[in-house]
């Protein structure tokens, strides 16, 4: 089986979005495995999505984020609830958008190269799992656009993948 994936700069946002839903859907019909899924998920981001250094989850264990499947940089492998920006969007369960990781306070750096960041909490049957994070090298690169369309995502993975 092979996927295409959309080129990410000739297509507008919005459209850019709805062609994931679809590839998405795609790659999670029939396969109910977390961990594939969390990584096919993190991949088809990190790999559509333009200007993103680092995409992925971090997973709930024992009231505490672990890091999960992800492209990009290695990084740090536990965030306390309420740490940092994963750990803020996991306590507050909503999105949050950084326009600048450098102003926002506690904001865990695991990438140098980053500059803003967008965190969308998982949440099944209305259970936290996890997150799902995304860091850019460009400042305020995430906008509403961006929220709604991960968390159309989010929402998407979630119900392929949890029982
Ligand atoms: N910056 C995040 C940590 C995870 S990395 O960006 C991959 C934070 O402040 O929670």
């Amino acid at each position: 089986m092979t996927f295409q994936i959309a080129k990410p700069e000739s297509v507008a946002k919005a459209e850019l979005y709805a062609n994931l839903q679809s590839q998405l859907q795609s790659l999670l019909a029939g396969e109910r495995d977390f961990i594939a899924n969390a990584a096919n998920f993190a991949a088809l981001l990190y790999h559509s999505l333009p200007d993103v250094n680092w995409a992925g989850l971090y997973l709930l264990k024992q009231n505490e984020l672990v890091l999960g499947p992800f492209q990009g940089q290695p990084a740090c492998v536990r965030i306390g609830m309420g740490k940092g920006v994963c750990g803020t969007a996991a306590e507050q369960r909503q999105t949050i958008l950084v326009d600048n990781v450098h102003e926002f306070p506690g904001h865990i750096a695991c990438d140098s190269a980053s500059n803003s960041e967008i965190v969308v909490p998982l949440i099944a049957h209305e259970q936290l799992i996890g997150v799902l994070d995304l860091d850019s090298p460009s400042f305020a690169r995430f906008d509403d656009e961006d929220a709604r369309g991960l968390n159309d995502l989010a929402e998407i993975f979630v119900q392929a993948t949890s029982n």
